[in-house]
């Protein structure tokens, strides 16, 4: 996307999430303008790699963006910190009245997954893009969704251990309980449960999902294949590695031979199951962390998007 205006934007969390963001920002010819980027840590690579790609940049977190003197064109903070450090960065936030975009799962603002619901939370002060794995399955889920209902969704996402830093290490219980509120608010899934893997293999693994999804009755099957094939092209055009590993499968349960489903008992009915894998555009760590691209090129789109909309509408402000 080429455009005309500039939306400068920064960046809190000059780790893995946080520098893969900047450089997809910084490769990219649209809207937004990486001018400062925020850490706490003055040796981190993140902020030695901001400092030779020539963006501003500060060891003293959020107070330290503040103080700079680019904080005063910023339209809007990305956070890539930690749930715990968000939930801190956003009561600093807030009152200056910048627009954040919230990569961590603490689930402050509205859930944002691009492919299924960008238009609706435009102009939310604080914006969560859920998980990975959320960004990755959810909306799987919508498109089975979109042909039959889900009772039950189950999505299981594997990441190599190398891509994971210590904020995603810090926040597994929140991608669990954030990932599953997604597939149930966004995904329109009535029951959902995620699991998280850190796959330690070396070499490392691609990222890889699986999502389950309990549908009534013996739907048809064409159409929720259809409905599958047709979301996972409209992700891959923002996240370019995203495909379908294999064909959606199907299972059909009877009354006579049910599922046993520990939390709700039996079930009869079908079990559609997909599995996904993403390659990584290794814009910061090698090509199989797509679990970095899927979070940050779903927050860059959607900034992108809210640029677009600001421009629109309010202008230059705020
Ligand atoms: N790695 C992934 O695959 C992935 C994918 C999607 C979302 N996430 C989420 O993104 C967040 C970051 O994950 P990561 O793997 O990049 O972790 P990381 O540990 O590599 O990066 C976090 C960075 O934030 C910095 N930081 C911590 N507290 C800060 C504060 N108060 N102010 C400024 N900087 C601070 C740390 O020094 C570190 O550089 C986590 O919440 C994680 O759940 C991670």
């Amino acid at each position: 996307m080429t455009t005309t205006h500039r939306y400068p934007v920064a960046i809190i969390g000059s780790g893995n999430i946080g520098t893969d963001l900047m450089i997809k920002i910084l490769r990219s010819d649209g809207p937004l303008e990486v001018v400062a980027m925020v850490g706490i840590d003055p040796s981190s690579d993140g902020l030695a790699r901001a400092t030779r790609l020539g963006v501003a940049t500060t060891a003293e977190g959020v107070d330290g963006l503040l103080a700079m003197d680019e904080f005063a064109d910023v339209r809007l903070v990305f956070d890539a910190t930690s749930a715990g450090a968000h939930r801190a960065n956003w009561s600093t936030l807030k009152p200056t009245g910048v627009r954040v975009l919230d990569l961590t799962p603490a689930s402050i603002g509205p859930f944002c997954v691009p492919v299924v619901n960008l238009d609706e939370h435009l102009d939310a002060p604080n914006l969560n893009m859920v998980t990975c794995g959320g960004q990755a399955t959810v909306p799987i889920a919508a498109a089975v969704g979109a042909v039959a209902p889900v009772s039950y969704a189950e999505i299981i996402s594997s990441i190599s251990s190398k891509s994971a830093g210590p904020g995603t290490r810090a926040n597994i219980d929140e991608f669990t309980e954030t990932t599953a509120a997604a597939l149930r608010d966004v995904g329109g899934a009535q029951r959902a449960k995620a699991v998280m893997i850190l796959n330690p293999a070396d070499p490392p693994i691609l990222m890889r999902n699986t999502v389950y999804c309990l549908v009534d009755g013996d739907t048809e099957h064409t159409a929720i294949e259809a409905s599958i094939t047709d979301m996972v092209e409209r992700v891959n055009a923002y996240v370019p590695g995203y495909r379908l590993k294999q064909r959606v499968q199907f299972e059909t349960f009877t009354a006579e031979n049910p599922l046993y489903i520990p939390e709700t008992g039996k079930f009869s009915g079908t079990r559609v199951t997909t599995m996904l894998e993403v390659t990584g555009a290794a814009h910061y760590l090698p090509a199989y962390a797509g679990n970095l691209d899927i979070m940050t090129s779903a927050a860059k789109a959607t900034a992108e998007r809210i640029a677009v909309h600001a421009a629109q509408t309010t202008g230059a402000t705020r």
